[in-house]
């Protein structure tokens, strides 16, 4: 795999290391400080201006760039660069009080008050155009600064704006979407208690005191809410790029956000960033599975840790302190999983307001004896050691695990078998059975290319296109292997239910047609019963939730139910399709099952793992040109120990030679290259020129 600098826009080659600051709250003799603190932090970027609209726009004509001027100057001086954010998330109360139709409207259509942030309709024109107003201002002014490094468009975009003027532009969405009321009435189903619109007035957003029964109205809203959001975003990225074309572009996502459909964003970022905030007593994996599903956006290319907190929280129930050593762990994680910075919010504790107490690598004493402060500047030590080799070194992976936004909506938006289908727990479980082994992953959408894969795994892909069914199709039958779970092609992209059989049109694929599906109560369970071991699978599991009846047709029979009045019914099959094999599970089986099964069809693949680990310790690897780097990180806070086999490693970290039966200290980190593929860093392109035209677009 080649090198993917996630930005080269000549100017950083380096990990990025830093965080959210606010100098707008302090005074100039604590900004001076914060320069100096920043570089004992070994701090290299700062990412200001996230909410500071008001302050660099005080009111309708009037602007004050000279205190950012000054913050960009102080930066640049100290050899410091900005992850500048346009500041669009929180506008200011002047442009609420002139224009109160810049507000958002809850689901109830009521307008909301001015305050919090993200509170804006995002089909506005006047809030848009004041967008774009501030934004060219900032553009132009700092275009050819030496401190701008990255655009941080607004923080963390969400949807959900229910008010009139959002009401008309989704009315205008369908019209382009369906061409004519009776094509929309028809796709809606709306001939479904009695509710066929007659005049294009007359169709409303799902208010919550509205119209929440058709389930394709729920669904098109929300794609027309996050289009609309995306269209917020391009309304400020049409500016940036006219005036700074070489900057690249980015905002900060937020993993399993349910509201916008990061896979229709992802090309329109130069660079996708996150933020990652795991409480501190959630499943590692969970937090593994979010830097996969980010780094799946690009389909394992480089992305940005742009937030995660340094030591705590303050909107969880319980803000635990992360201990020592686990800040530094996380942070390994998500370079683990592809991530080319360690960032942070915030660089200082604000004096007051609502994140007064929110951890900060400068908390209000200010101290830089202080362990939080330590661990940071320790760690931006260790990311500059390491970034010669590391920086840009892509996630390679042979299995593609689908998860799709529109299929979230659509599953949460129906009713029945049961309330909550669980869908991010249901996608989770596979990529658990396969994380605990240390396999990779792309966690990607419908919409990537298949072709670099073996194995797909369709989770509870109840929405599917016949598109997509084809375009999958043709992998099996060219070689690949499809896993395909539960509920997995029971409806169309519009809800409609397919009439030739559940999986509609996988059916051929699968070899299988579903007749009806058993919900369990919570007290319930079922049984697999595998008729002859499949690999590592024999005997029994349990499986829950969901119990379907299924009719093998071309498939063979793996595995029947063990209770019920469908005992002996088909549960796992496996269907020989063309050159490949398609896998169906008809019910929601134990992490166990998935483990033994996955175990088989990687071995079946040549799909081997990074490295077995005992249980608390993650192995993952990065690769670039003929290194790779694989990561060992100790999730237990007591010694441990890992078995490298008769290979023999380096330790980027500490220059040790490495191998067999190592321990490794609680939260430990290594990050390990086989010692003869073992080079010397190349030189890397310096301030001046990229190194070739791949780095900041996509
Ligand atoms: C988000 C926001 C930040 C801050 C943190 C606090 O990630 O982007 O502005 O509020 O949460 O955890
Ligand atoms: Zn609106």
């Amino acid at each position: 795999m080649e090198r993917m600098y996630p930005l080269v826009n000549g100017k950083l080659a380096r990990f990025l290391h830093g965080g959210d600051y606010n100098p707008e709250q302090w005074p100039e003799e604590i900004r001076a400080e914060d320069m100096r603190l920043m570089k004992a932090a070994n701090v290299n970027v700062a990412t200001v201006g996230v909410f500071s609209w008001v302050s660099l726009q005080p009111g309708p004509d009037e602007f004050a760039f000279d205190w950012m001027d000054r913050v960009m100057d102080g930066l640049a001086e100290e050899g410091l660069h900005a992850v500048l954010a346009t500041p669009t998330a929180a506008h200011p109360a002047w442009l609420s009080q002139e224009h109160p139709e810049v507000l958002r409207a809850g689901p109830d259509g009521r307008r909301r008050r001015h305050g919090a942030r993200v509170n804006y309709c995002p089909n506005s024109v006047v809030y848009r155009e004041a967008c774009t107003e501030i934004d060219r201002r900032l553009a132009e002014r700092y275009k050819d600064h030496p401190a701008l490094l990255l655009w941080h468009v607004s923080n963390e975009f969400s949807a959900g704006c229910w008010c009139e003027t959002c009401a008309g532009a989704f009315r205008e969405w369908l019209k382009e979407k369906y061409g004519s009321l009776a094509e929309l009435n028809e796709k809606w189903y709306t001939a479904f208690w009695g509710h066929t619109y007659t005049d294009w007035q007359q169709v409303e957003p799902p208010y919550e005191h509205g119209e929440r029964s058709i389930t394709a109205l729920t669904v098109d809203y929300r794609r027309f809410c996050s289009d609309s959001v995306l269209g917020c975003f391009l309304n400020e990225t049409t500016v940036l790029r006219e005036v700074t074309p070489e900057v690249p572009i980015t905002t900060n996502l937020m993993g399993t956000h349910r509201s916008l459909d990061y896979e229709k964003w992802a090309p329109h970022m130069d660079v996708i960033s996150w933020d990652c905030y795991p409480g501190l007593r959630d499943d590692i994996a969970q937090t593994a599975f979010r830097h996969d599903l980010m780094c799946g956006l690009k389909q394992g290319r480089p992305f940005l840790l742009m937030e995660q907190t340094p030591s705590t929280q303050n909107w969880q129930a319980v803000n635990a302190l992360k201990r020592p050593g686990q800040m530094r762990l996380w942070s390994y994680l998500a370079v683990a999983h592809g991530a080319d910075s360690v960032m942070y919010f915030q660089w200082r504790r604000g004096r007051g307001g609502h994140e007064k107490l929110h951890g900060a690598v400068v908390e209000h004493a200010a101290s830089e004896d202080a362990r939080v402060f330590r661990e940071v500047s320790e760690l931006g030590e260790e990311l500059a050691h390491l970034e010669d080799h590391l920086l840009g070194a892509g996630v390679e992976a042979d299995i593609a695990l689908i998860f799709d936004w529109e299929n979230w909506w659509t599953l949460d938006a129906t009713s029945g078998p049961v309330r909550d289908k669980k869908y991010v727990e249901t996608v989770f479980a596979h990529y658990r059975a396969l994380w605990r082994r240390n396999v990779p992953v792309h966690v990607v959408g419908t919409d990537a290319d298949l072709s670099g894969y073996s194995v797909v795994i369709a989770p509870m892909l109840y929405s599917v296109s016949r598109e997509w069914a084809q375009k999958v199709g043709e992998f099996v039958r060219g070689g690949g292997r499809l896993v395909a779970g539960c509920l997995t092609g029971w409806v169309d992209e519009y809800d409609l239910a397919y009439l030739n059989g559940y999986p509609g049109p996988l059916r051929e694929t699968l070899g299988v047609w579903v007749e009806e599906v058993d919900a369990l109560f919570e007290d319930q369970q079922n049984r697999i019963l595998m008729k002859h071991p499949f690999g590592p699978c024999r005997g029994d599991y349990l499986c829950g939730r969901l119990c379907e009846i299924v009719h093998a047709e071309s498939a063979t029979v793996l595995a029947t139910y063990g209770q019920e009045f469908y005992a002996g019914w088909p549960v796992v099959t496996e269907n020989k399709h063309g050159e490949g094999f398609a896998y169906y599970i008809g019910t929601v089986p134990e992490v166990e099952f998935l483990e033994h099964l996955y175990r088989t069809i990687c071995a079946d693949c040549g799909i081997a793992p990074v490295l077995e680990s005992p249980e608390g310790i993650e192995v993952r690897r990065r690769s670039q040109k003929n290194m790779s780097f694989t990561f060992i990180l100790n999730h237990n806070d007591d010694v441990s120990f890992v078995d490298l086999g008769e290979t023999e490693y380096r330790d980027l970290l500490t220059g040790q030679v490495l191998s067999g039966n190592i321990p490794l200290r609680g939260f430990a980190v290594r990050i390990l290259v086989e010692s003869d593929l073992w080079e010397e860093p190349e030189e890397e392109p310096d301030s001046e020129e990229p190194e070739s035209g791949e780095g900041q677009q996509g």
